[in-house]
């Protein structure tokens, strides 16, 4: 199973260091053999040794150059980064990222071999159209995306979800997973509002491979619990 931490813009470089430490520990206590994924924020971003790995949660498809208040590939190979969040809700709804950007994005970073969480997801009032309608506006978030691509991690993340306590049902999550998996082959996550009481039954479907969690997971030790369950269902 694969169980990534999104932090968002949270913690500090001091906190974040502590952070990892703490589940790097705990996973090499508890023999947790799964994949673990941690998105700190950027400026939190350094050289992690370890079983887990650390991922950016945004960079500019360029090796450098004249984007302020960007970053690109040379600011994440210092750390050997190699693992990007792409097409989360929040980049594309509050700062406004178009499927054509994240596409250019998608495939300069593919190019260069990244493993890609690749985030798609609905507003409720999409979902509120109906199936159809919310089928039809997820197909729209693979345009441009290579969805064969070896490294493809996908998450599917419904934006009514996300740091609302809500959640779809159980069966809703397994039904709408069930449809995405024919788009794609690529390990697909849950996330929007996983926490550790609802982290096993979400991650025990038949159809999730694994889970994307915010807020829950700045609390390593819910993290922790969280990758314990994961390596207790073993998937
Ligand atoms: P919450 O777990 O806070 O709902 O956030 C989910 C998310 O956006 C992970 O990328």
């Amino acid at each position: 199973m694969i169980i990534a931490a999104n932090l968002k813009t949270n913690l500090t470089r001091e906190k974040t260091l502590h952070y990892l430490q703490e589940v790097e520990h705990f996973l090499e206590q508890n023999g947790v053999s799964q994949e673990v994924l941690v998105f700190p924020a950027i400026s939190n971003l350094n050289s992690h040794k370890g079983q887990l790995v650390v991922g950016t949660q945004n960079a500019y498809p360029a090796i450098n150059g004249a984007f302020t208040g960007e970053i690109g590939y040379e600011q994440l190979e210092e750390f050997g980064i190699k693992t990007i969040l792409i097409g989360h809700s929040e980049r594309r709804h509050i700062l406004g990222e178009t499927q054509e950007l994240l596409a250019l994005k998608f495939n300069f970073y593919k190019n260069l071999g990244f493993k890609i969480v690749y985030c798609v997801g609905e507003p409720l009032s999409v979902r509120e159209l109906g199936h159809e309608k919310m089928m039809e506006y997820i197909s729209a978030q693979y345009e441009g995306i290579d969805t064969s691509y070896e490294n493809l991690i996908i998450a599917y993340e419904p934006v009514w979800a996300i740091g609302t306590g809500l959640t779809p049902t159980l069966e809703e999550i397994d039904s709408i997973h069930k449809e995405l998996k024919v788009k794609s082959s690529a390990p697909l996550l849950y996330g929007g509002s996983v926490k550790v009481t609802n982290a096993k039954e979400v991650m025990a479907l038949e159809n999730v491979d694994g889970i994307l969690v915010g807020s829950a997971a700045l609390y390593a030790e819910h993290f922790c619990t969280m990758c314990m369950y994961a390596q207790e269902l073993d998937k």
